[in-house]
């Protein structure tokens, strides 16, 4: 496999092109922001922390059966990807209010979700990604009915597994969003998990341990990154 020229540069990863058209090299870079790019730093170590945590997660969902576009690492900042026709919605499920649930619902922080809920936005950072629904994203053509209801059954897979793996690990999964793509006519995991798109709290203290340290200045970002993986079992040297 020949890596070749860039395609696309995203605000954390770059994605390029290679020697075959079905697959793609995924770059994690440390660049890091929030507030749909309003605020920009460069974390030392991120794009390698987020490529390792990224491919251990995708393992153990290929694991339980849901499709991912993940092949494997090609080196610590990069990973092998499949080629998705990638769908412009984003799709969150949440287990415990944080984020912008409170701030559209007026809800305390930390109230557990039951059962989880379900939401879409259309990815689009000029717009804030505007929450959306099914009836939007069929009309406008961004999904088929078939492709949402997929997207929904395999976003509610993911949370099974990886709700039992934080649990485990004395973590708590609070929520966090996928992105999926097409790839020959199925529905496919895509983009990236890592704690730059999650929330997760320690059980017991509620510290936070995601994306939410950079977005609210809490300090030690990508250290704290590093204790989730470290807790989940993963090697990063
Ligand atoms: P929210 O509380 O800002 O709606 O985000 C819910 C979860 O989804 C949170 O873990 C952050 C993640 N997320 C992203 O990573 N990128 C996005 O563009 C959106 C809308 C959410
Ligand atoms: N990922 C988005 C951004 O980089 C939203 C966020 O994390 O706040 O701006």
């Amino acid at each position: 496999m020949e890596k070749r020229e860039e395609l696309y540069a995203g605000k954390a990863k770059s994605v390029f092109k290679t020697d075959d058209p079905n697959l793609f090299v995924l770059e994690f870079r440390d660049d890091t922001s929030a507030f749909d790019g309003e605020k920009k730093e460069q974390l030392q170590r991120k794009g390698m922390v987020n490529n390792k945590f990224n491919a251990f997660i995708m393992e153990k969902l290929e694991a339980a059966g849901i499709p991912t576009h993940f092949e494997g690492l090609l080196s610590d900042t990069e990973s092998l990807v499949k080629n998705l026709d990638m769908i412009p919605v984003e799709c969150v499920v949440r287990n415990v209010s944080a984020g912008s649930l409170c701030r559209r619902l007026g809800v305390e922080e930390g109230k557990e979700l039951t059962p989880p809920t379900f939401e879409l936005f259309l990815k689009n950072d000029a717009l804030h990604d505007p929450m959306v629904n099914e009836s939007l994203a069929v009309s406008f053509g961004w999904a088929s009915a078939d492709e949402l209801a997929r997207m929904k059954e395999l976003t509610y897979k993911v949370n099974d597994v990886l709700k039992a793996l934080f649990d485990e690990a004395g973590m708590l999964l609070v929520d966090y969003k996928l992105e999926f793509g097409r790839s020959n006519g199925a529905v496919v995991l895509g983009d990236e998990f890592s704690p730059d798109g999650c929330r997760i709290w320690d059980k017991e203290t509620r510290k936070k341990m995601d994306k939410d340290r950079f977005r609210q200045g809490l300090g030690e970002v990508i250290e704290t990154y590093e204790e989730v993986g470290g807790r989940l079992g993963i090697q990063f040297d």
